[in-house]
């Protein structure tokens, strides 16, 4: 499905481990909604955006079932990988084809019937906007780290894929730049769902769903409210990265860093 084709995704509530129901009525996704997912180890984020990504007609554990664009999907769209409009990135998600870079791109770009070419630069260009380690189309795919091979998913879903809705589960962790990430997903309209233990992440997009005991609990659309403490945690963030930078580059931290320049909050 391209992204023309695709107004809103639905999902329909199911019932939390006791089997209770759960407290939303209905949660939409639009082309260009940014959306995280928070709550603790084991509360059901995962289960979540896998009922997204399977199209659960109350099929799954959670008994949740998803519309597009206000209908069950049709036989085709659960079957076909083409023609499904979702990509699910987790931190498991390797490619195990001995292929290069280019290679990988370019039979992507074949299967999904676009023009190759300057697209599968751009394509890798984008991934490295996203990573620290440069990735080049001549890198086998198997030699690319963690980090580096979900950067260069979420740029393929972009340019090449068209994917309209990604479904990105923890991949923060791998010191991918998230507010790049974050920016140019919304640029390009996707609609994108964050499983999250990240503060900055969390508070960032539109939307935060909350679960609990394998339900959702909460949907915050905060606004304006989080504003101040967004730019408070982002500074922090920032710090974090220098400092993490510097780390691995083998630094010896001693403390001239500019975490004092920082201002405290209070609450
Ligand atoms: N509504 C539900 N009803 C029954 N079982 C559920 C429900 N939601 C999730 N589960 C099950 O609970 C277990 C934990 O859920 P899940 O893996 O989604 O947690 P998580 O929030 O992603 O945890 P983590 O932060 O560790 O990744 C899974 O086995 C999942 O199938
Ligand atoms: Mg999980």
């Amino acid at each position: 499905m391209e992204r023309d084709q695709f107004m809103e995704l639905t999902v329909l509530p199911g019932t939390d481990r006791c089997g209770e129901r759960e407290g939303f009525d209905r949660i939409t996704l639009r082309p260009g909604d940014t959306v995280s997912i928070v709550g603790s180890t084991g509360s059901g984020k995962s289960a979540f955006i896998n009922d997204i990504e399977v199209l659960a007609q109350k099929d799954t554990v959670t008994g949740r079932s998803i519309l597009i664009n206000g209908a069950p999907p049709s036989d085709d769209m659960v079957r076909d990988p083409a023609k499904k409009p979702i990509a699910l990135i987790t931190q498991n998600t390797r490619v195990i084809a001995d292929l290069t870079v280019s290679r990988f791109l370019a039979l992507h770009t074949k299967a999904r019937d676009t023009d190759a070419g300057e697209l599968i630069t751009r394509t890798v260009a984008l991934a490295n906007e996203f990573t620290g380690e440069k990735i080049a189309g001549s890198t086998r795919m198997t030699s690319l780290s963690g980090g580096q091979t979900r950067s260069l998913l979420i740029a393929d879903a972009i340019m090449i894929g068209q994917t309209p809705i990604l479904l990105l589960d923890e991949v923060e962790n791998a010191g991918i730049f998230k507010e790049k990430v974050i920016r140019c997903l919304k640029h390009y309209e996707k609609a994108v769902i964050f499983v999250t233990h990240d503060p900055l992440l969390s508070l960032i997009t539109d939307r935060r769903i909350v679960m609990k005991h394998g339900a959702v609990v909460d949907v915050l659309e905060p606004k304006d409210e989080e504003r101040e403490m967004i730019s408070h945690v982002s500074r922090i963030d920032a710090f974090l990265v220098e400092l993490r930078e510097r780390i691995r580059a083998g630094d010896l931290i001693t403390g001239d860093m500019p975490m004092c320049r920082m201002p405290r909050v209070t609450a």
